[in-house]
């Protein structure tokens, strides 16, 4: 179906084409029996894959990546897709408009994007408000970042503003230090920056659990731009600071074999195919040195079963699409998780964990 509508997305300008799909997708829910028809399309023809990670119950491994819902204006829309579950935002304290437009190009070629929103986002207010009109269809990750006029020096009272603020509400918190688009984010990932933003949040997150009886865990989003030695930084980190989760990886500020690509002269963040493999190679960096004790949620240039298969084998615990649901459509979710249903059969194993060990023994066995 949805090869039918793409032509006509794809005629529009992206950004716009996007805002209508979602505003079409919420119209929809308002007309009785639209939803219903929605999830049993969708939901009702994904296989389950359930796995658990974080504490939480996934029904599926595949979910939402942060950026396309910001608002948590689409949620139900959304989940009946079949992801496993959403992340919703980046949200910020205060609503800010983002950059000027025109900031979402396609590189339809190589099946990428570029962007340079800027955290384009209602503020924590109102998204908490949507939100709670929300009916919960399943676990909501909640991505919090800093406004863009916040001063570097005071960025860590808008992630723990928007720690408290979507607290009691998220079943995971990613802490967005990787966007491409707010000038000097990314400088938060840094040895030093970093140490001081983990400690002050893990120390919240505690005090946050007692006052609300629950723990919500928190996941680090990172850029795939980092040099190894940064990465293996970061991943020791976050096991010092018990950290619950990884994210790998936001988009590229890089332009792998797009050289010659008029488009991405555009300056902002790559995503899509030509972000495959700078992703996974940051998500075996991290598993090196993770191996296994904080979870991987493996994102970037996933379109496949096959690239989701390698993220997995890489390290990862669980994935996450956001390009691919452009240039795909819904098919794409449904299309991954029977993919890894069906590797993981072939393989006998009952955990990626196991299929990880099981792929490292024959790979071996066949290099003896
Ligand atoms: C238009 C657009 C907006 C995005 N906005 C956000 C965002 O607000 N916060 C965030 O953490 N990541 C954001 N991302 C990054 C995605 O969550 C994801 O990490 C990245 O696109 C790589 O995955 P993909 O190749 O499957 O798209 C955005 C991506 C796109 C394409």
């Amino acid at each position: 179906m949805y090869r039918l509508f793409r032509p006509l997305l794809f005629s529009l300008d992206p950004e716009l084409s996007h805002d209508l799909t979602l505003g079409l997708l919420r119209c929809a829910y308002r007309v009785p029996g639209l939803g219903a028809l929605n999830h049993s399309l969708h939901t009702h023809r994904t296989p389950s894959l359930p796995v658990e990670v974080m504490g939480l119950q996934l029904r599926n491994p595949v979910g939402l990546a942060a950026g396309l819902d910001k608002n948590a204006g689409c949620v139900a829309p959304l989940a009946d897709l079949g992801f496993g579950f959403l992340e919703l935002g980046t949200v910020t304290p205060r609503a800010q408009s983002g950059n000027p437009k025109k900031r979402m190009y396609r590189i339809e070629t190589d099946e990428a994007l570029i962007n340079r929103m800027g955290f384009n986002n209602v503020g924590l207010e109102s998204f908490l408000v949507n939100l709670s009109r929300a009916p919960r269809v399943c676990p909501l990750g909640i991505n919090i970042g800093k406004n863009r006029d916040t001063p570097a020096e005071r960025a860590l009272d808008d992630y723990l503003l928007g720690l408290r603020s979507v607290y009691p509400v998220a079943d995971y918190i990613a802490v967005n230090v990787s966007s491409p688009n707010t000038p000097g984010l990314r400088a938060l990932q840094e040895q030093e920056t970093l140490a001081a933003l983990l400690a002050t949040l893990k120390s919240e997150q505690d005090v946050l659990a007692r006052t609300h009886g629950r723990y919500v865990p928190i996941a680090l989003k990172i850029a795939p731009d980092l040099a190894d030695a940064d990465i293996g930084a970061i991943a020791r980190l976050l096991l010092a600071h018990r950290i619950d989760a990884v994210i790998a990886t936001n988009t590229t500020i890089a332009r792998p074999g797009l050289e010659n690509d008029v488009t991405a002269r555009q300056s902002g963040g790559l995503s899509g195919k030509p972000l495959r493999a700078l992703a996974t190679h940051v998500i075996r960096q991290l598993y090196r040195e993770l191996a296994g004790r904080i979870p991987i949620i493996g994102v970037g240039g996933i379109g496949s079963a096959e690239d989701a298969w390698e993220k997995i084998l890489a390290g990862a615990d669980l994935l996450q699409i956001y390009t691919a649901l452009i240039y795909r459509g819904p098919a794409a979710v449904r299309e991954i998780v029977a993919g890894v249903a069906s590797a993981m059969r072939s393989l006998g194993a009952t955990s990626f964990a196991e299929a990880r060990t099981i792929h490292a023994e024959s790979t071996r066995k066949r290099v003896t």
